[in-house]
């Protein structure tokens, strides 16, 4: 009784263009499912070289890891990245200040003076609320100061890593223009208030009330690409996932990705919902076309070598 009624309703155009879509999305979600599950397997297979912990909520607490990474890209600087594991984090040693140290070849230990003005500094003398380490602050402005294209900021808040990367964008001189985004509309209007309280004259920036994987969505489709792409909204694994997934779509190659928040503490405790460091690791490390180039502050760089 059931299959007539179907074969009848299919009949019918606009219910057999449903039934097709419905079966797309059903296979999509099957590719999707198998393609994490794959993800996973490969993951656990290099477990004993990252000393890592998947996504689970339970971590093994009993290996160090002394991983040292060769950041292998000639037009960066020539340096041996230690990659962290989760006991080192926990251990706090490396929960949050890692000192800044170059990505890019320059004279110097700063760019410029506007650069140096960020070591030690507390940023909330700028007026902008917000939470951001010196060290996180030097390398969102170094990152910004070269980028190669645009540059992408999910997670405005009230604009305090925007106003790093305005100040940047202003002494480059290059005509790079920001997006940024953010789910909460208050927050984003106090964001654009302090940011032209403070800059006199603003490059181009386009503040976003979105979902930062809606957002990156629409862009994927409308095949916008960034030079660097600043990551600090939803700290959760799922968002997390969803949102470094997505980055090499949208990067230039050669472009970078910086998550804040990688070493956080409250990725490894049990009753936070923070999991950035997890989902990065589960969505980056196995993936070949990118490059882990190191912590700086609380931050992990990534840069896209793909096509
Ligand atoms: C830690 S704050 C960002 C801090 C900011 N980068 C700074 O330097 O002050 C995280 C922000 O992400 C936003 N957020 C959380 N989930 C989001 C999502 N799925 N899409 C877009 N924004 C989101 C929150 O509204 C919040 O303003």
């Amino acid at each position: 009784m059931g299959n007539i009624i179907t074969k009848v309703a299919l009949l019918i155009p606009q219910v057999r263009r449903l039934y097709q879509i419905i079966n797309e999305l059903r296979n999509e979600n099957e590719r999707m499912r198998l393609d994490y599950e794959n993800r996973l397997m490969t993951l656990e297979s290099r477990l004993a070289d990252y000393s890592i912990s998947t996504c689970d909520s339970t971590y093994p607490l009993d290996r160090e890891s002394s991983y040292k990474i060769k950041v292998d890209q000639s037009d960066l600087t020539n340096l041996d990245q230690s990659f962290f594991s989760a006991v080192q984090i926990i251990n706090s040693a490396h929960s949050g200040n890692t000192p800044f140290v170059p990505t890019y070849k320059y004279e110097g230990e700063y760019i410029n003076e506007s650069h140096k003005s960020y070591a030690g500094r507390t940023l909330m003398e700028t007026g902008i609320a917000g939470w951001l380490s010196p060290e996180d602050a030097l390398k969102i402005y170094e990152l910004s100061f070269y980028s190669s294209g645009d540059i992408l900021e999910l997670g405005t808040y009230k604009g305090l890593s925007l106003s790093v990367i305005v100040q940047a964008l202003k002494d480059s001189d290059l005509n790079i223009a920001c997006d940024t985004v953010d789910t909460n509309a208050e927050t984003t209007r106090e964001a654009e208030e302090g940011i032209s309280d403070l800059f006199n004259i603003l490059p181009d920036v386009s503040f976003h009330i979105n979902n930062c994987v809606l957002f990156m969505d629409t862009a994927i489709i409308q095949k916008i690409k960034y030079g660097f792409i600043f990551v600090d909204a939803g700290h959760g694994y799922k968002n997390t996932y969803a949102t470094a997934m997505r980055v090499g779509k949208l990067l230039v190659p050669g472009g970078f990705a910086l998550f804040h928040d990688y070493t956080d503490g409250r990725n490894f405790s049990k009753t936070s919902y923070y999991r950035v460091y997890q989902a990065v690791n589960d969505a980056l490390l196995v993936d070949g076309r990118f490059v882990y180039c190191g912590v700086f502050g609380c931050s992990a760089l990534f840069r896209y070598t793909g096509e």
